[in-house]
């Protein structure tokens, strides 16, 4: 049985979980749109693994089908391939009737949903998130963006999908640690306040703990689909977290470094008497399950210059999302000297 979750954002949308084989799990496309040209975008390595089969599916269900197939990898989230795209679809041409659909993880997410927001001002898309990371977060939230040579996500543009899509059929094929990346995510959500989330990943559940994520997600984005507010939540984790990806210069995935972030937040918070030991504990073994360290080489000195560059500072402050233990997280505003005592202690 699939299960089947509905978005009310600006503009209201579903997800559909399949735990279908592909062919099967994209059948729900034809529910949702009639007949019309598709753009599957997607990348080197989800293209060769699925690109046939969705498209046979596609043709199958009545879509005139098209693909755009760019290099994996984040280097290629540029304006280069975003032009490209917007090319490919105008030589078609597609017009306003016709829909985008994004086959892969975030990279792929991104960039066909940037593409959707902003060709004619405006198309369709589907996102069918292959990877755990974008089922449980990107896809869902509307956020589309290129980088920049100056940054990750400067241009983009809050855009819904029209419909969410998946199986944990893919999951199958990706690499373990994409996974255990994805699983940081999920543990976020856990600590942000979803803790059940913490029982359903001990019963090894994925359709549910896929579910259970989503509706956390989409908790944030209905009370703030513009990132002003509540939905910075989502960001537990990731001031530290983004400035050790940079530090290690990508070597560390945007998971694990989440991860570590997390772990830093939560020591913090169980020294100062936030959280029990417990519950630093309960974080711990979570990540140790999916072999995500807790720790890094980086001092608190690195981590937080890094941090202050960030695109969320502003003036001389920066949002930090601190753990605050059975009550979830909270939003609190501090300076450098608090973020670099913060980091130290939590280190
Ligand atoms: N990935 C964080 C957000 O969608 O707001």
């Amino acid at each position: 049985m699939a299960t089947k979750i509905t978005v009310n954002a600006s503009k209201a949308y579903d997800v559909i979980i399949e735990n279908s084989n592909i062919f099967d799990a994209l059948s729900p496309i034809a529910d949702y749109f009639s007949p019309s040209k598709a753009m599957i975008v997607t990348d080197s390595n989800v293209g060769a693994l699925y690109l046939s089969i969705a498209k046979a599916r596609l043709v199958e269900l009545g879509f005139e089908v098209y693909d755009f197939t760019f290099p994996a990898g984040e280097e290629s989230k540029n304006a280069e391939t975003l032009i490209s795209l917007w090319s490919s679809l105008a030589s078609v041409p597609f017009t306003r009737s016709d829909i985008i659909i994004a086959l892969g993880g975030g990279v792929v997410g991104d960039v066909a949903g940037f593409a959707a927001a902003t060709f004619l001002r405006g198309i369709k898309y589907v996102q069918i998130p292959t990877s755990l990371l974008a089922m449980v977060d990107s896809s869902v939230g509307g956020k589309t963006a290129i980088d920049l040579p100056e940054g990750k996500n400067l241009c983009g543009a809050f855009c819904q999908p029209s419909l969410v899509l998946t199986t944990t059929e893919f999951l199958k094929t990706l690499p373990y640690r994409e996974l255990s990346s994805g699983m940081a995510e999920v543990i976020k959500y856990a600590m942000i306040g979803s803790t059940e989330i913490f029982e359903l990943i001990e019963n090894g559940d994925t359709e549910k703990l896929i579910a259970a994520s989503i509706n956390a997600k989409k908790r944030c984005v209905e009370a703030d689909e513009f990132d002003t507010g509540e939905r910075m939540l989502l960001n537990f984790g990731h001031t530290s977290g983004h400035a050790i990806e940079k530090l290690s210069e990508y070597k560390i995935t945007h998971g694990e470094a989440v991860a570590i972030g997390m772990a830093i937040m939560t020591r913090y918070a169980e020294k100062c008497g936030k959280c029990t030991e417990e519950e630093l504990k309960r974080l711990l073994n979570a990540l140790d399950s999916f072999s995500l360290s807790a720790n890094t080489e980086f001092s608190a000195e690195e981590i937080c210059k890094i941090a202050m560059a960030d695109k969320k500072r502003a003036g001389d402050t920066i949002s930090l999302v601190t753990y605050q233990g059975k009550d979830g997280c909270k939003i609190e505003k501090t300076d450098i000297d608090g973020l670099n005592e913060i980091i130290s202690i939590g280190l």
